[in-house]
């Protein structure tokens, strides 16, 4: 039906992405990436072993959603209960393979117009990584394509309690907090996300029915689509299945589905004996 297919993508996934509707493309995808223990589990191989092969999931995922032409991807890399709760040799592994990553990535994601961003508590992460952090994002500052955030060290709570403490203390510096007048848009503008929509589809790998404290204000009205596949095996291929099954759906943001508010007017209308 849509003979324009962006270049790069394979047969299989050319095939998925001519049975999309390309004007009506999520603009904004989160991404809980879950399953790479049982990955590993289930091949008898450390729990590192996952994460490793998780990286080729990100790669492959990323470069599809940049080729055609998704604005937005964010990627739940790492939260902060992550942080808090795992052995000390995983989170010092993550911690490895992510700084791994932005060095050897920064090239490809030039290549593709990709700039990117963070979100999170990164002042609580190791200073070594955070210093390749600041040097990833500044070598890809001036890309004008997607923007690909990575969830490091990020709790949903954490950042609404920082972006209370922000307002209130922008308030404080601005004539005192008796003048705050707090509105959704003024909470939007004190979040990590303020240079992203929030996003319309939410898509969790590994079978998992819940959202894990990621972006719990902003996804708010997303669709979400939960795929048994887990992350190491996520690849271009499964974001467009999700982005196809995201078409099917009627997004009514607390509304009524299209013809139904007629519908409803004339049952009343009925019932009242007025048809
Ligand atoms: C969840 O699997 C995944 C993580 C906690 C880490 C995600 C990290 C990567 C995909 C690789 C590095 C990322 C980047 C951006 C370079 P799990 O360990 O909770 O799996 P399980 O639920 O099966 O135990």
């Amino acid at each position: 039906m849509y003979d324009k297919v962006p270049t790069g993508l394979d047969r299989k996934e050319t095939e998925v992405y001519r049975r999309l509707d390309p004007a009506r493309l999520p603009k904004h995808i989160a991404i809980i990436m879950d399953g790479n223990g049982r990955w590993a589990k289930r091949r008898h191989m450390p729990r590192v072993a996952g994460h490793r092969a998780g990286v080729t999931a990100v790669r492959s995922t990323v470069e599809t959603a940049a080729r055609i032409h998704i604005s937005a991807l964010t990627l739940y890399a790492f939260s902060e209960e992550n942080w808090k709760k795992r052995p000390k040799s995983e989170v010092g592994f993550l911690m490895s393979l992510l700084s791994r990553y932005l060095k050897a990535e920064v090239p490809t994601l030039n290549k593709n117009n990709i700039r990117l961003e963070y979100i999170g508590r990164q002042h609580e992460l190791p200073e070594d990584v955070q210093e390749r952090m600041a040097w990833a994002r500044e070598a890809t500052a001036r890309n004008s394509g997607m923007v690909l955030t990575l969830a490091l060290n990020y709790s949903a709570r954490s950042e609404l309690v920082d972006a209370f403490q922000s307002m209130v203390n922008a308030a404080a510096q601005n004539g005192g907090i008796e003048h705050l007048h707090i509105d959704e848009d003024m909470v939007g503008r004190h979040l990590y996300t303020r240079h992203l929509p929030d996003p319309d589809l939410v898509v969790r790998t590994s079978g998992e029915m819940r959202l894990s404290n990621f972006l719990l204000w902003q996804l708010a009205y997303a669709e979400i689509y939960v795929t048994p596949t887990l992350w190491p095996d996520f690849r271009g291929l499964h974001l467009l299945e999700g982005i196809a099954e995201y078409q099917k759906r009627e997004r009514r943001y607390g509304g009524l589905n299209h013809g139904d508010g007629h519908a409803a007017f004339e049952t009343s209308a009925a019932s009242e004996g007025k048809s």
